[in-house]
């Protein structure tokens, strides 16, 4: 598989979305608005990061990063998320190399971190781990995750964009 990872382009909007929808489909923890998070962000300028991983013309992957808020006033602090594989490629390392990428581009952007809400076991091996005081509302801390670029990690609650609240 001769796989490219690039930031996305407007012609890719329309498979993001399509590729979003099916990878959450069957997905645990899900409330299938995934792929509206993310044009909700694009429209509202939050979209920080937007990459794609391609081979040809065929999308194989999606992850987008945003701005998130921490109550105790940090600055600089991204979400990671959502992140997608097509179905049919999953498993194939598609997911760790957009991980990485943008891990990369974030540090590049100067963000002093990153958080996620996921499954430990897919995440602890980028680096992410849950932090007792940094804390999302509402989800078992054990799934909510950060990193630190090199700085303190922030003390406080984390609130994600509006535009995680897109339904349609
Ligand atoms: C999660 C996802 C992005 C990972 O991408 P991927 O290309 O399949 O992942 P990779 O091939 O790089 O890594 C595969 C590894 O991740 C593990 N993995 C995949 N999804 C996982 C999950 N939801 N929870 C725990 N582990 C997971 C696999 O078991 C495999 O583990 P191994 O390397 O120990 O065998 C992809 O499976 C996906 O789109 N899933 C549906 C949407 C979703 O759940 N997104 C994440 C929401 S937090």
């Amino acid at each position: 598989m001769a796989m490219q990872i690039r930031p996305e382009t407007p012609a890719d909007i329309d498979a993001i979305t399509a590729l979003t929808a099916a990878a959450f489909l069957h997905a645990a923890h899900t409330s299938h608005t995934e792929q509206f998070i993310i044009n909700a962000l694009r429209a509202a300028g939050q979209l920080s990061l937007s990459l794609v991983a391609v081979d040809g013309a065929l999308l194989l992957g999606h992850v987008a990063l945003s701005p998130v808020t921490v109550s105790d006033g940090s600055t600089g602090w991204y979400g990671l998320g959502p992140i997608s594989v097509l179905p049919s490629s999953q498993g194939q390392g598609v997911g760790s190399q957009l991980m990485r990428r943008a891990l990369t581009d974030l540090q590049d952007l100067g963000a002093a971190g990153c958080v996620l809400l996921g499954d430990p076991g897919y995440y602890a091996r980028f680096g992410f781990a849950p932090h007792p005081g940094l804390v999302l509302d509402g989800v078992p801390p054990e799934y909510f995750m950060a990193m630190g670029f090199g700085g303190a990690l922030p003390v406080g609650t984390v609130q994600y964009h509006a535009a995680f609240d897109a339904v349609a």
